[in-house]
């Protein structure tokens, strides 16, 4: 971290810290409502399919921005800190899979993809707090392609992010804020993102000392990194990375360069190249298959080191349905939980 880093994190981390005292944490395991208010937030008791849901409210450019908390169900902050799990959501539209009619209201990305992605109903769910901080929709309809303001990404199909948005120094602000909302363990952080998400994943650490210096390890599920930032990505610090690709995507390719609006995007081999180097370990060979499951094959691009690991989905697209909804966030867990020596 160049000493731009230091000063900005030195800055932020005081900023953090006034920002609010931490939560009286006198709320009875599993009572989430209360535990929703301690951190500020405020409690959605939703019906299925959706999960209910924790949504805290910050501003941030003068905007009104949420993240939304879901809470192990005996979370018990007088008695444990927990792993936190943020996750960034790829792009969304509030009639995917027909949610918003289902419910009968417009169901948000953060309201409905952590349910997809099984980070709100999955065996994870009682270990893990899930953060999932929550794009803002084109003209506040989530109707629209709802996805993250990315510099190197900021236009889906027909829809253009608003060049105004600062969405890394709002996905700071939730990192900093978390710890006084939480009774987290903070060197258990662990940061996904998902197509769209991923490429933000990818920003936010070639840009963000904040993010970095506070993520255990991070893994990006399908996304990808635009051409220019190969060259514009800073030395941050290095934080353990898993990269998971379907060889079958068409969207984002896995060993080929490709356009997708507009934008050139690396190939998930040299995205991942890009990272070997920046950590220092473009001299040394890959090791390979180091993790699999049968689905999955891993190789440390970093072995020394432990840092940096592509992976391979066999078989699978742009999808994360196959061969199981939410499918690759079990082999995300399995590289955090490894990273953080969970068992
Ligand atoms: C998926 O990609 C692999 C490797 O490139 C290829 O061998 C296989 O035929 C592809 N499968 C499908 C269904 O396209």
């Amino acid at each position: 971290m160049g000493l731009r880093g230091i000063v900005l994190l030195l800055l932020a981390l005081l900023a953090g810290a006034a920002a609010r005292a931490p939560p009286r944490a006198d709320c009875a395991a599993g009572n989430l409502e209360c535990a929703c208010a301690a951190a500020g937030g405020a409690w959605h008791a939703y019906k299925p399919p959706l999960e209910p849901v924790c949504t805290v409210t910050i501003l941030h450019q003068d905007r009104e921005r949420t993240f939304n908390i879901f809470l192990p169900r005996a979370y018990d902050a007088r008695a444990q800190k927990y792993p936190v799990w943020v996750h960034l959501h790829g792009v969304y539209w509030a009639s995917m899979d027909d949610i918003s009619a289902r419910m009968g209201f417009t169901v948000q990305a953060t309201e409905a993809t952590p349910m997809w992605d099984t980070l709100s109903t999955g065996p994870y769910r009682d270990t893990a707090v899930a953060v999932y901080p929550q794009a803002l929709p084109p003209g506040g309809d989530a109707f629209k392609r709802t996805f993250w303001n990315n510099p190197f990404w900021h236009c889906s199909v027909d829809v253009c992010a608003d060049p105004s948005i600062d969405d890394i120094g709002f996905i700071e602000k939730v990192f900093l804020e978390l710890p006084a909302r939480l009774s987290m363990d903070r060197k258990k952080v662990f940061l996904s993102g998902t197509s769209a998400g991923g490429m933000m994943l990818h920003t936010l650490l070639c840009s963000s000392p904040i993010v970095s210096h506070f993520t255990t390890a991070a893994v990006d599920l399908i996304g990808g990194l635009g051409e220019s930032m190969r060259h514009t990505c800073r030395d941050s610090h290095h934080v353990p990375l898993r990269i998971i690709h379907g060889e079958n995507d068409t969207v984002l390719h896995f060993d080929e360069a490709c356009e997708v609006d507009g934008v050139r995007f690396l190939s998930t081999r040299d995205t991942a190249a890009m990272w070997k180097e920046r950590y220092g370990c473009a001299s040394e060979p890959d090791a390979p298959d180091v993790w699999g499951d049968g689905i999955t094959t891993c190789d440390a691009l970093c072995a020394k080191k432990g840092l940096l690991e592509l992976c391979r989905m066999r078989g699978i697209g742009h999808q994360l349905d196959v061969p199981t909804l939410g499918y690759p966030f079990t082999a995300a867990w399995e590289f955090f939980k490894s990273v953080a020596g969970m068992k």
